[in-house]
């Protein structure tokens, strides 16, 4: 029987330095991300979450293992999947319009069709009115809704999102969860988020996935039962409490820190 959404099946990636060094960054990772699902991953910095998503996307293969999207083997990039990666890479030269568009350039797909979406996923995203403005006319925050709605473009069934909000202040990255989740409400898409903000991970997600150090394994899984839609306030609840102090007690014993009480960092 064919599942949908995204197995991850044992898969290692050993890199190679330029001097020939080995590097192992996974070791045997398991994860599931059914349909519909909002997966998030949380591990120490360089325990191969990049490495992870990278495989997923089918831009760099496994060392050993398999990732299966809807029961096919991933050897390449899928026009089902849509990537948001932590570093902006709008191109400068083009408009927030024509940023939003590429995907259906590069995919062939529908013009008009793409023109009407694109015009729809910018004002769901707050930036009508931005259309033709070049990235540098825009914030950081209003940079990132433009990749959040060219990673939406494609319609996409998966989305893969990398830090997608790291290098925002907090009270934007809040925004951008919020408006993230209420287009997940909406569409429902399988999601798979890297983060290393735990609020935000517990905030968004209907499972954490916590990794070890390198070589990077999944360590635990904590579900989140916390009912949808989420208003922001519910991290202030006594229930997000406790699971954000799991999560941070997993992450800690694994990273062998003495675990931390304060949760001071990166509301979502
Ligand atoms: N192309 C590469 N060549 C060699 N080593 C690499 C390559 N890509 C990643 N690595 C190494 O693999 C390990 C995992 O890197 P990765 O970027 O996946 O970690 P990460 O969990 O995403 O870290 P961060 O949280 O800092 O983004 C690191 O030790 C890194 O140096
Ligand atoms: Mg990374």
């Amino acid at each position: 029987m064919t599942r949908r959404g995204i197995e991850i099946d044992g898969v290692s990636k050993t890199h190679w330095t330029r001097r020939g060094e080995p590097v192992e960054a996974l070791r045997a990772v398991d994860l599931a991300v059914t349909e519909g699902e909002f997966v998030t991953l949380v591990g120490p910095s360089g325990c191969g979450k990049s490495s992870l998503l990278r495989i997923v996307a089918g831009l760099a293969a496994p060392s050993a293992g398999r990732v299966t999207i809807d029961g096919v083997t991933v050897t390449g990039p899928r026009p089902d999947v849509g990537l948001l990666f932590q570093r902006p890479t709008l191109l400068p030269w083009r408009t927030v319009r024509k940023n939003v568009l590429l995907p259906a350039e590069v995919l062939g797909l529908d013009r008009r069709l793409a023109a009407v979406r694109a015009a729809e996923l910018l004002n769901l995203v707050g930036l009508r009115g931005f259309e033709e403005a070049l990235p540098a006319e825009l914030s950081g925050g209003m940079q990132g809704r433009v990749a959040l709605a060219r990673s939406l473009l494609q319609d996409p069934a998966i989305l893969l999102m990398d830090e997608p909000f790291a290098a925002l202040d907090a009270l934007t990255r809040e925004d951008l969860a919020r408006e993230l989740l209420g287009v997940w409400d909406r569409f429902r898409k399988s999601v798979l988020f890297v983060t290393h903000a735990i609020p935000e991970a517990v905030f968004l997600a209907d499972r954490v996935a916590v990794m070890t150090s390198r070589p990077g394994h999944i360590a635990a899984i904590v579900p989140v039962d916390l009912p949808r839609p989420r208003d922001p306030s519910v991290v202030d609840t006594v229930a997000f409490g406790a699971i954000a102090a799991q999560v941070r007690a997993l992450l800690a014993r694994r990273a062998g820190l003495p675990p931390v009480s304060s949760s001071s960092d990166g509301r979502p």
